[in-house]
């Protein structure tokens, strides 16, 4: 084994040591040490899940991407394994960027990967091409064929500077297809189909849809498959401009639901919407799960909002979303938590049809690590609420809050009051469609992170928050009157009686 790797491994289990599992969330993956970015080569691989990550071991900062490597069986309990790639080799010297993974026949792993070298002379540009690594689930090998994918593969005006992230799949009769993406010279990009037979000579098979321009410039980290009739491409834009509430400044998560036309051989897109409308989701990859469901996970983070870092002896940066359900249905992205969430439910409250006018606690409904879910109605007979707002990771210095301006059908969440010190993206809105001043917010807190499930996985926000842990209150707040109805549960590992 290479030495820079071996010495990765080295150095990750001993700083590993100095992270408490209190400092680390109860049920997100975080990397073993130092900085994670994008979930790569996410895959069910000899009875565990496999989800690797872009990592750099050596500090809470973005630099030579690795891969780090945790499994687990439930997608919630994850056990570290050690890295399995470091950038050392003359074609991925300056990173292991994003890639995604497979199972050969021979019950080998393929990891495909983007290795990432620099042009060399007066440019400093990077020089990105597929690669393959094989391994077993433990250890990998790099390739003697790599690149596997370079510059000579590419249709006349892709460049070979943005030429990253391929996702494999594999069709019924055992092809080997994947999807990159790249851009042409004006940086719009297009996602780039390949065919292999083995995993590892790659012919150029077509693009599979180009950006017209309405949706960022290059498409980064693409997932293409099927679900409930449709086909579904993710794509994570950068440069992307606001489209009313639908999308927001800087790195998007885009969904397209259309269908692949036999003839042109491309994707044809029959709507598109925001994946998450929080402030911090990014990259997400799905996966088919043994029993057929279709779960995505994805960075919870914005590259915008690297540097809003906590406390300053964190030693980890970056974390996981939730693996969540998705499905389509009239015509969205449905997403919810995956049910094995339910097996860390403790203790349920239960309280229906509470009449709200100020700000209000009720008892047993509090906690740091919790899932809440909140159905919020007008009063009978009232005229119809401006505001109602629930405060969560409170304190009497801080807190979070979701408010839903029914009159708008606006939702925001807001982290202004989290302890942040630095200004950087703290709120975010979204629309919701308005159905009388009805809405049912589920919220998923762990000990750094919200994720918002609104009306039933239709939308969601995501946000990490990184208030100190003892803010755990829970509050309630409107302006007008609503009743809601609100079932709360701990979630706990049953070893773990304490939230935080
Ligand atoms: C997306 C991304 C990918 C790239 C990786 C590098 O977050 O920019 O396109 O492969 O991160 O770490």
């Amino acid at each position: 084994m290479k030495q820079k790797l071996l010495f990765a491994r080295a150095y990750e289990k001993e700083a590993a040591k100095l992270i408490p599992d209190t400092a680390r969330p109860l049920f997100h993956l975080t990397p073993y040490t130092g900085w994670m970015n994008d979930p790569n080569g996410f895959s069910f691989y000899q009875g565990k899940f496999h989800l690797f990550y872009q990592y750099y071991p050596y500090d809470t900062v973005w630099n030579d991407m690795h891969w780090g490597h945790a499994v687990s069986t439930d997608l919630l309990h994850w056990e570290y394994l050690p890295a399995i790639m470091a950038p050392d080799k003359p074609y991925d010297g300056f990173g292991c960027f994003s890639g995604s993974a497979i199972e050969l026949d021979d019950g080998r792993h393929l990891l495909l990967y983007t290795g990432v070298c620099k042009e060399g002379g007066e440019s400093d540009k990077d020089i990105q091409t597929q690669c393959v690594a094989i391994g077993d689930g433990l250890d990998y090998k790099k390739i003697p064929q790599n690149p596997v994918l370079d510059e000579h593969d590419l249709p006349d005006g892709c460049e070979k500077y943005n030429f990253r992230d391929p996702k494999v799949w594999r069709e019924a009769d055992g092809t080997f297809f994947c999807i990159v993406g790249s851009c042409d010279e004006n940086g719009l990009g297009k996602l780039l189909r390949y065919r292999s037979a083995d995993g590892i000579k790659w012919a150029y098979d077509g693009i599979l849809i180009e950006n017209d321009g309405r949706l960022g410039l290059m498409w980064e980290c693409p997932d293409y498959f099927d679900l409930d009739g449709k086909q579904v491409l993710l794509v994570s834009p950068q440069d992307m401009l606001p489209q009313g509430f639908e999308y927001h400044n800087g790195n998007g998560t885009v969904c397209l639901i259309g269908h692949f036309d036999p003839e042109s051989r491309r994707f044809i897109p029959e709507s598109d919407h925001a994946v998450d409308y929080g402030i911090d989701f990014y990259a997400p990859t799905t996966i088919l799960m043994p029993d057929g469901r279709r779960v995505m996970i994805g960075w919870m983070q914005n590259w915008d909002t690297t540097k809003l870092t906590g406390r300053k002896d964190r030693r980890w940066f970056g974390q996981m979303s939730l693996p969540r359900e998705i499905c389509i249905k009239n015509g969205r992205l449905y997403q919810q938590p995956i049910r094995e969430l339910e097996k860390l439910r403790r203790g349920g409250v239960h309280y229906e049809n509470v009449r709200i006018e100020d700000e209000m606690r009720l008892d047993g409904i509090t906690g740091r690590t919790v899932d809440l879910t909140i159905t919020v109605r007008p009063a009978p007979g009232e005229p119809m609420y401006h505001n109602f707002a629930v405060r969560f990771m409170q304190n009497e210095k801080f807190f979070t809050e979701l408010t839903y301006r029914s009159r708008e059908s606006i939702l925001r969440i807001d982290r202004k009051f989290s302890g942040s010190r630095r200004a950087y993206i703290h709120q975010r809105r979204c629309l919701v469609p308005n159905r009388n001043g009805e809405i049912k917010l589920r919220l998923i807190l762990d000990r750094f992170s919200a994720e918002i499930f609104i009306n039933d996985g239709e939308q969601t926000m995501t946000a990490t928050i990184l208030t100190e842990l003892s803010a755990s209150d829970i509050s309630f707040v409107a302006d007008g009157a609503v009743n809601i109805d609100v079932t709360k549960y701990d979630l706990l590992w049953e070893d773990n009686h304490e939230t935080v």
